[in-house]
């Protein structure tokens, strides 16, 4: 479910036109749709039974303050990977008490700034940074909260890319060696383990692995506890996936959502531990759209080239992972509009730089808008300068309102960002 749609020939997001944003705003820019945003973390939040469980939104899939605020507001805390990450949740007025802080590489920098920020967990990846951990720790008299992240041999998710749970993967202890590590961490003065975290890929449609990911998970836990250790909170991670072809997204909504609380419930039933969920592509996905402009068209013999002002640059996910996203016109095309084969590209010099290829869409000219759909997640976060292209800026609509949540920069600042090297600074 979605609050994108045609009022009077033209999309709109909620109340607003999106072409009157266009020329306001101009193109290319993402927009985000508070309705969306908010409904979609309230089915998932009441489907998994907050706040008895936690919702730790996963801030890599949308970092902007206003998505963030939007989400505190509603009792969201964060999931986050960096130090740039908590440094946002908490300028977000996420509290340092609904922060988890996940990931494969912390430095001992971001460690030391998690504790000194005393977030909720963390969520220990390897042996060593167990060990980093607590001599962080420590040195400020301080015991930090964490759980182990369990890579329980079962991958899942949309691309190979995004798959994290297989014992190939990078990520996480193995069953195995959980239980070993749990002695060592009681011997340990800086951390206290409360529990385990898994997290088995992103852009998951059905819910086998994830269903035997969380069995093996709640089989190490109850062994866990029979030794006497403790085992007071699970977090489930995030991965569930989302609808790309708008059609289904419009009367699919919560069916998977339902499935998945469903499965957890009963895998984890009777179990005696808080479960906390990290969903990002989830929540924001389909409440963000790239909206871009047609440049020119190059007619080829089966098909037309379109070419549109945002590349690869501003959403690299067709780029990096094949991945689909619905194309649809900003004006709704009359009736009796033919339909034509496009190959949807951007500006860039490179073949990668596609968006669609052989996608059946209405009749297109130069000038005409059109939409990047479910494009709210792994959208922005992702874009770069490449082609020393200026970053796309983003737009929060909500209701008949809007605001530029973070603008497009200056070709100053963007020139700015490099500095001189003395020798080079001096005129010749
Ligand atoms: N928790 C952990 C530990 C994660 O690594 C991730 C995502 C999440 C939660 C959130 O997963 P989600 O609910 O969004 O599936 N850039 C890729 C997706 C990368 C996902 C990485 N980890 C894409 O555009 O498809």
């Amino acid at each position: 479910m979605h609050h994108f749609t045609y009022r009077d020939g033209r999309l709109h997001a909620e109340d607003v036109d999106l072409t009157t944003l266009a020329d306001a705003v101009g193109t290319p820019f993402y927009c985000y749709s508070t309705a969306t945003l908010e409904r979609h973390y309230s089915v998932f939040s009441r489907a998994v039974g907050a706040p008895k469980s936690r919702v730790f939104f996963a801030m890599k899939a949308n970092s902007n303050l206003a998505v963030l605020s939007t989400l505190a507001r509603l009792g969201a805390g964060a999931d986050t990977v960096s130090e740039g990450e908590i440094r946002k949740a908490l300028a977000a007025s996420i509290p340092a008490s609904s922060i988890v802080f996940s990931g494969v590489g912390k430095s001992e920098s971001e460690l030391a700034f998690a504790v000194d920020a005393g977030i909720y967990q963390i969520n220990i990846e390897t042996e060593g940074e167990l060990h980093t951990l607590s001599r962080i720790a420590a040195a400020r008299r301080k015991r930090q909260n964490a759980v182990f992240r369990i890579n329980p041999d079962i991958g899942a998710g949309g691309h190979a890319k995004i798959t994290t749970g297989s014992e190939g993967n990078k990520f996480g202890i193995s069953i195995s060696e959980a239980e070993r590590l749990y002695t060592v961490a009681a011997n340990l003065p800086g951390v206290r383990i409360l529990g385990l975290a898994v997290h088995i890929g992103s852009q998951i449609r059905e819910l086998d692995e994830l269903q035997a990911a969380f069995g093996r998970l709640r089989e190490l836990a109850e062994r866990l506890a029979a030794q006497g250790h403790r085992v007071e909170r699970i977090d489930l991670g995030g991965g569930l996936g989302i609808p790309y072809e708008m059609e289904e997204a419009v009367d699919h909504g919560p069916g998977l959502i339902e499935a998945y609380a469903g499965m957890v419930a009963s895998t984890f039933a009777g179990l005696d531990a808080e479960l906390a969920y990290e969903p990002g592509r989830l929540i924001v996905g389909n409440a963000g759209i790239l909206v871009t402009r047609v440049i020119t068209l190059n007619p080829r013999a089966r098909k037309t080239i379109l070419v549109v002002d945002a590349a690869m640059n501003d959403l690299i996910r067709p780029a990096m992972y094949d991945a689909f996203h619905d194309i649809w016109p900003i004006r709704e095309p009359a009736l009796g509009t033919p339909n034509r084969l496009y190959d949807v590209v951007g500006p860039i010099c490179e073949s990668g730089d596609t968006f669609a290829t052989g996608r059946t869409l209405p009749e297109t000219q130069p000038g005409d808008l059109v939409a990047l759909m479910t494009a709210g997640a792994y959208g922005a976060v992702m874009s770069s300068t490449y082609n020393s292209r200026l970053l796309v800026p983003e737009v929060m609509v909500h209701g008949a309102d809007w605001a530029v949540v973070r603008p497009r920069p200056t070709y100053e600042e963007l020139i700015q960002l490099d500095h001189l090297p003395a020798w080079l600074s001096t005129s010749r």
